[in-house]
């Protein structure tokens, strides 16, 4: 619910637990008041005046020295006219000085998300949200800031977006547009990102702030494997069930920034959005910028609960699955069975195997097009291979599906390699600076999305691929980041907007996916888990969590992702032993058992598997198709931390109802002589029964959640367990 105190000039918006609340003061300069727990009232009493040295006092204070934007909560801060701290917007005026500064105007209600031109969004109807839109304007600048705030109360959720709109007769140049700032009245919080490399993503860091400035950010051209555009803000002693944690996501999958700030009264400040790094935008007379959303959850109780909001609200109101209500499939990728070197007979051949075992989804992986024999060359030339392929896909895809499968396709349409037809007829298409020789990775070089005709050309050639062939399911990779970021059509003044100008192309282009391939399930991917955040998951319902495949640490990768990022959305796949990244040997009831905590697959020569293991994989679809919406759809709680070291890694799914758990265990490196342990569960309901794998034994809700489960011994390495409790009628 938003209200207004009109004659204060006072906006809050409470969710079910909390309140977030702002003020436009007598100078108009909207500050923030209060972010937290559910609170009432006009909460500007918390903010206390003093005169402080060397804090400039700005024009309309007069000769008041209490009053400076230097020590005040702003709620989008300006830039050089007096607040030293972290600046949310700048501009370059005709002067040629770098300043923003804003006052209040006025504001408007709207029932109803708003959505935003180009940009992922959350998704709301009336019944779900609501709108405020605060309006904001620098004189000087003659440029009008609209502050947009979606309240979804029912998540806890807050999601804000700003829109620049340039009021004047002349350009105006944009070198800063942040989505989102947050004030606080306290520093004594502690500072969560998640961060790592390749095959190594999103690994969870967590310090008390400190002073000065401290963040993560991206100046890769995708959000990137290094850091994650999402950051928590916690209580000190914040743990998965206690204490007040801020979440802050940003939809968005280019360069991004995430930075904190501790400043000198104690005070600390929250500034996400698009990287300012090589960022200059030109709005011309009449024109707009929009900042891409960023969304808040604020849980009054933990960790656990910020992200269980996180991931109904993301599930709910973001993804837009095709396949929405139905189950999605279980796969089989070719690649790690495979790489390049394939044929039909060899795809039907590790088919063959999988249907039978309840596998569904056939998925071709890098390889069949072009002359793509190798990760040298081919990409840009997206014609089936007729070698690897007799026939094309009008051939194969009959044979995959006269087993019972559909079929999905591996593209990289971002991509060129300069050994292809694409490269020799277009060489301007990919990044360059002129003046130089452009860098590769992976011996590709990347497509100037940011030009129409590029994506156009390039979406005309995947089209008629989708076309020709009954696809279900396509794979759309990115593998390299981008360099030598210069567009050959761009005038010079005009290069600062190339990195974003590639993000909203490949966003139109997944859009134009979607519309004309409506029922086809898009998962995302970039070299793995390198471009996994909430903008890609408004076109992609699932994203490849990381080309890292061995359970052991994909159970640190999904613990890390799931502090914001719900299970549905987690690519997930089984692969052989030893593993191809690590050597390491893990049961495969185990890799079974970390994959379904993900949109579970297979991604192996089955055609090569034992016959136990292929029994054990019988097991694992039935038992996954049979617990699907459990996993999907139920609230997922942290067990236990796997960067700890301790002796097991635990998770737990619960339905809505509370009438059904699942819960996962993977134990460590094995030991002699081990410790009698139990495991205490969490989210029961504490007066029902469960009944316990179906067998003899039962247990309360509240004596499992109190007292706890105790763990049999298991032997050997790397061990699982599952339990699937259900309550009695
Ligand atoms: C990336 C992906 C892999 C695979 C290869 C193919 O590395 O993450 O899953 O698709 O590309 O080249």
């Amino acid at each position: 619910m938003i209200t207004v105190d009109k004659q204060n000039r006072v906006f809050s918006l409470h969710t079910q637990g909390t309140t977030y609340q702002m003020k436009a003061d007598r100078h108009n300069v909207l500050l923030h008041t209060y972010y937290g727990p559910r609170a009432d009232g006009d909460l500007s009493y918390l903010i206390r005046y003093a005169d402080r040295a060397c804090a400039p006092n700005p024009d309309e204070a007069g000769l008041d020295r209490t009053y400076s934007l230097d020590t005040l909560p702003q709620e989008y801060s300006s830039c050089g006219v007096g607040d030293f701290r972290l600046p949310s917007i700048e501009f370059e005026l005709p002067s040629g000085s770098h300043s923003a500064s804003l006052r209040y105007t006025g504001y408007e209600l709207r029932e109803g998300k708003y959505g935003l031109d180009g940009l992922p969004a959350f998704r709301g109807t009336a019944e779900d949200a609501q709108t405020l839109v605060l309006f904001l304007e620098d004189a000087a600048a003659q440029v009008c800031v609209e502050l947009y705030y979606g309240v979804f109360e029912r998540y806890d959720l807050i999601t804000r977006a700003v829109r620049v709109v340039n009021q004047s007769s002349a350009p105006v140049h944009l070198l800063q547009c942040a989505s989102m700032c947050l004030d606080f009245l306290r520093s004594d919080l502690d500072l969560i990102t998640f961060n790592g490399c390749h095959m190594m993503e999103r690994c969870p860091d967590r310090a008390p702030l400190r002073s000065g400035v401290q963040g993560v950010g991206s100046v890769r051209g995708t959000s990137s494997h290094q850091h994650n555009p999402f950051v928590v803000l916690c209580d000190r002693g914040a743990n998965e069930d206690y204490g007040v944690c801020y979440g802050a996501v940003l939809l968005y999958s280019g360069n991004f920034q995430a930075v904190a700030e501790r400043s000198q009264y104690d005070n600390s400040r929250l500034v996400m959005g698009v990287n300012p790094y090589q960022f200059r935008w030109t709005l011309e007379p009449g024109e707009v910028f929009n900042a891409p959303e960023a969304a808040l959850v604020c849980a009054p109780c933990g960790l656990g609960q910020m992200s269980r909001q996180f991931h109904r609200a993301i599930r709910e109101h973001l993804i837009r699955d095709p396949l929405q209500g139905q189950r999605r499939p279980v796969l089989i990728n070719n690649w790690e069975a495979t790489y390049f070197k394939f044929n039909a007979d060899k795809l039907v051949e590790i088919a063959e195997t999988a249907a039978p075992l309840g596998i569904e989804l056939f998925v071709m992986d890098d390889g069949w097009f072009g002359m793509r024999d190798d990760d040298n060359q081919g990409l840009g030339d997206w014609q089936v291979n007729t070698d690897k392929l007799p026939g094309g896909l009008d051939a194969l895809v009959p044979r995959l599906q006269a087993l019972g499968m559909r079929f999905g396709i591996w593209i990289e349409p971002e991509m060129v390699n300069e050994n292809s037809s694409l490269y020799r007829e277009h060489p301007d298409w990919a990044l360059k600076i002129p003046e130089r020789a452009p860098a590769r990775c992976r011996n590709q070089l990347v497509l100037d999305f940011s030009r129409p005709e590029v994506r156009q050309y390039i979406y005309g050639q995947i089209k008629s691929v989708l076309s020709g062939a009954d696809v279900s399911y396509v794979k759309w990779d990115m593998n390299r980041s981008l360099t030598d970021v210069c567009s050959a059509v761009l005038p010079p003044e005009r290069q600062g907007e190339v990195y974003h100008r590639y993000v909203l192309g490949v966003y139109e282009m997944l859009e134009w996916l979607r519309q004309d391939f409506p029922h086809i399930l898009i998962e995302g991917c970039a070299g793995g888990g390198g471009r996994f955040d909430a903008g890609m998951l408004y076109y992609t319902p699932q994203i490849w969590c990381s080309d890292n495949t061995d359970a052991i640490d994909r159970l640190r990768i999904q613990y890390g992702t799931s502090f914001c990022y719900p299970v549905s959305t987690m690519g997930a796949h089984v692969s052989v032993v030893p593993n191809e990244g690590n050597g390491r040997i893990t049961p495969m009831e185990t890799r079974g058992v970390v994959a379904m905590a993900g949109t579970f697959g297979y991604e192996m020569d089955l055609s090569a598997a034992s016959e136990t293991d292929k029994k054990i994989i019988q097991r694992q679809t039935a038992f996954f198709k049979a617990r699907y919406d459990l996993i999907q759809q139920g609230d997922y709680y942290r067990l236990s931390d796997p960067f700890q070291d301790g002796p097991y890694t635990a998770w737990e799914h619960v339905s809505a109802n509370r009438r059904e758990a699942l819960v996962s265990l993977v134990t460590g490196g094995t030991h002699a002589a081990p410790s009698f342990l139990t495991l205490r569960l969490k989210g029961l309901e504490p007066d029902a029964v469960y009944r316990v794998n179906g067998g003899e034994e039962c247990y309360s809700g509240s004596t499992l959640m109190a007292a706890g489960y105790p763990l049999p011994q298991l032997w050997g390495d790397y061990q699982s367990l599952q339990l699937y409790l259900k309550a009695e009628a």
